[in-house]
């Protein structure tokens, strides 16, 4: 009320009052407001995503050609869109591209057969279409990262440091020696030997399995990368210099067990030598 009255022609200077200029202009305004209606209804549609719109155009290209590699060969576990198909396999929405990196990197994925836990076998992918896979995966829900820069700090890494980080994090289940371990329920730490560090990093990433997820807030990309040169440059180098070992569970245990076998073999030998005499 206060507008239309405010808007009345006979207040507004050098304007007579009447009733034909007013329609005029409530018409003209009326155009105006179509017209920017159109408009930002255009400019809408051309910027905002269409429900119409083909599958293929939501993703840029390296997630275009890693939907077309899904579809084929993990559509039927994980489902439509990676939403998970309920008995058979989860939704990958929100596992980012981490998790792709770890499971199709180490060939534990696609999933042969359905196990108590997926076996490392050779990758059935190239690198390229990992990449791909990830991407898509990563554009489905977003999630952890394999950052570009893995490895690239490797000399500046603080072995010592990442020593006692694996240690504290890591041993109780992938053993001192990084021999891996049973868990409970016929599941496995396995081995660290063959992992590379973008491997080992997408592991801490995405937490597989029993394992826990090391995110940035538990291990900082710093302490991350001493692990993984302590894993690379001391625990792959020096998996086993020949001979028979107690599964590396460390110094002080083979020591001891040196100790206990040796002290009973000089006691037999002694008792040996006391009967003979
Ligand atoms: C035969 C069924 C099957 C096929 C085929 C399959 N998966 Fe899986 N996938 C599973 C099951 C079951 C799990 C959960 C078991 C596990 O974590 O070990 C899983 C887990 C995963 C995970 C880990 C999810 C998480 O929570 O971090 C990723 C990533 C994944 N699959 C990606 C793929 C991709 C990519 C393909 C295609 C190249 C694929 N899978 C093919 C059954 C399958
Ligand atoms: C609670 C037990 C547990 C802890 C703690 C743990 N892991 Fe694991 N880890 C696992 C399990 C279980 C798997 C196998 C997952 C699978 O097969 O899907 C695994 C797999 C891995 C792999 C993949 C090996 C390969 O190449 O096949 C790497 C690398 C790894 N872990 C690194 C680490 C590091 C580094 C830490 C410490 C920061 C750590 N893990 C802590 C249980 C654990």
């Amino acid at each position: 009320m206060l507008l239309r009255r405010s808007r009345r022609p006979g207040r507004l200077p050098g304007t007579r009052p009447g009733d034909r200029s007013s329609a005029r202009r409530r018409a003209g305004a009326v155009v105006r407001l179509v017209a920017a209606l159109a408009l930002a209804g255009g400019a809408y549609g051309a910027l905002a995503p269409s429900a119409s719109a083909q599958d293929a155009d939501r993703f840029s290209g390296a997630a275009a050609e890693g939907e077309a590699l899904f579809d084929v060969g993990c559509i039927t576990c994980h489902g439509r869109n990676g939403g998970g198909v309920e008995g058979r396999g989860p939704s990958l929405v929100g596992v980012g591209a981490a998790s792709v990196e770890f499971q199709v990197g180490t060939g534990r994925m696609p999933l042969a057969r359905q196990e108590a836990q997926a076996m490392r076998k050779p990758p059935q992918y190239s690198d390229e279409e990992i990449r791909q896979l990830a991407a898509y995966v990563q554009e489905l829900g977003g999630g952890p990262v394999v950052p570009d820069t893995v490895g690239a700090r490797a000399d500046e890494a603080d072995l010592a440091r990442g020593g006692e980080l694996y240690r504290i994090n890591c041993s109780q289940c992938h053993a001192f020696g990084g021999g891996g371990g049973a868990l409970s329920s016929g599941k496995y730490a396995p081995s660290l030997y063959p992992a590379s560090e973008r491997t080992i990093y997408a592991a801490m990433l995405s937490g597989p399995q029993n394992m826990p997820v090391f995110g940035d807030s538990q291990l900082t990309p710093e302490q991350k990368t001493d692990i993984i040169a302590y894993i690379q440059r001391v625990v792959q180098d020096d998996r086993g210099p020949g001979g028979f070992d107690l599964g590396r569970y460390g110094p002080s245990t083979e020591g001891l067990a040196i100790f206990l076998v040796g002290v009973v073999a000089l006691v037999f030998a002694s008792l040996w030598i006391a009967g003979k005499s």
